[in-house]
């Protein structure tokens, strides 16, 4: 306080004109109301409502860049897994199993989800049944006493019809195809069609890709059947950026599924 000037300090003069509510500031006497009271925090508030209309309306790559990080983020696993695979009712799968359920005459779809879970693949078994005759063994990727067991990607390399739409098709099913070839993997969405003894490479298109083929591998000490990663020339599963990415991992181990078959003989 300055004491040389006690009456005419305006530190010292009275203000009655600055009590009132707190919160609330008054206009003063030279304002057009005369001293009209108004919400201070109300003003503010419409201030940033203004501001935030102003930034929507120009700052349209802004909002974009916002939503982009919004996206949810790309699941998938870094490398394959080592997955065992089961039977239809849950025990460990055997190549004993496999001989005994499944030939090159089953005509079910046996399917199992690797690596990620909506990535179903095919298994067969190209032996004959027991005493038979007709079939393959020693094919491309093969596992089992006869090399008879593989698997391949039940997602066609065309436009990416499904399995039971893409089914294997045992011998007699339908006629041969142009090399002969009686056995087959045959989509009925627009007739591409895949040799299982020849890594599923194209026998008819409009597919030019194969199917991608799983590595099997046959742990001999107890007899039983693990997927453990895809071939090196194969395509990614269709609809997938990468075979690795697109969905969640199976897991430890992948069970067996069945579906009927839709079969529809073309004419080659
Ligand atoms: S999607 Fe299979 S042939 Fe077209």
């Amino acid at each position: 306080m300055n004491a040389a000037c006690p009456s005419s300090c305006p530190f010292v003069l009275p203000r009655p004109e600055l009590s009132g509510t707190p919160g609330l500031v008054r206009r003063l006497a030279a304002g057009p109301a005369g001293g009209q009271d108004y919400d201070e925090t109300k003003r503010n508030m419409l201030k940033l409502l203004v501001l935030a209309g102003i930034a929507g309306a120009a700052g349209g790559g802004l909002t974009g860049g916002s939503l982009q990080y919004a996206q949810p983020p790309i699941v998938g696993i870094a490398n394959f897994p080592r997955v065992q695979l089961l039977d239809l009712d849950g025990s460990a799968l055997t190549s004993a199993k496999i001989a005994g359920e499944y030939t090159v005459e089953t005509n079910d779809v046996i399917l199992f989800n690797y690596p990620l879970r909506n990535e179903p693949n095919f298994l067969l078994n190209l032996s004959p049944p027991k005493g038979g005759t007709g079939g393959a063994s020693n094919v491309q990727g093969g596992v089992g006493p006869n090399k008879s067991i593989v698997a391949y990607s039940a997602i066609c390399q065309h436009l990416g019809c499904p399995a039971p739409n893409i089914s294997y098709y045992p011998p007699g099913t339908c006629p041969a195809t142009p090399g002969g070839q009686s056995f087959y993997i045959h989509c009925t969405c627009h007739g591409s069609t895949y040799d299982v003894t020849n890594g599923a490479s194209n026998l008819t298109g409009p597919a030019v890709l194969p199917l991608p083929q799983v590595v099997l591998e046959w742990n001999q000490s107890d007899d039983t059947i693990w997927a453990t990663g895809m071939t090196p020339n194969s395509p990614p599963v269709n609809g997938h950026f990468s075979t690795l990415t697109g969905d969640y991992a199976v897991g430890s181990q992948s069970q067996l599924t069945k579906q009927q078959p839709i079969h529809q003989c073309d004419t080659f």
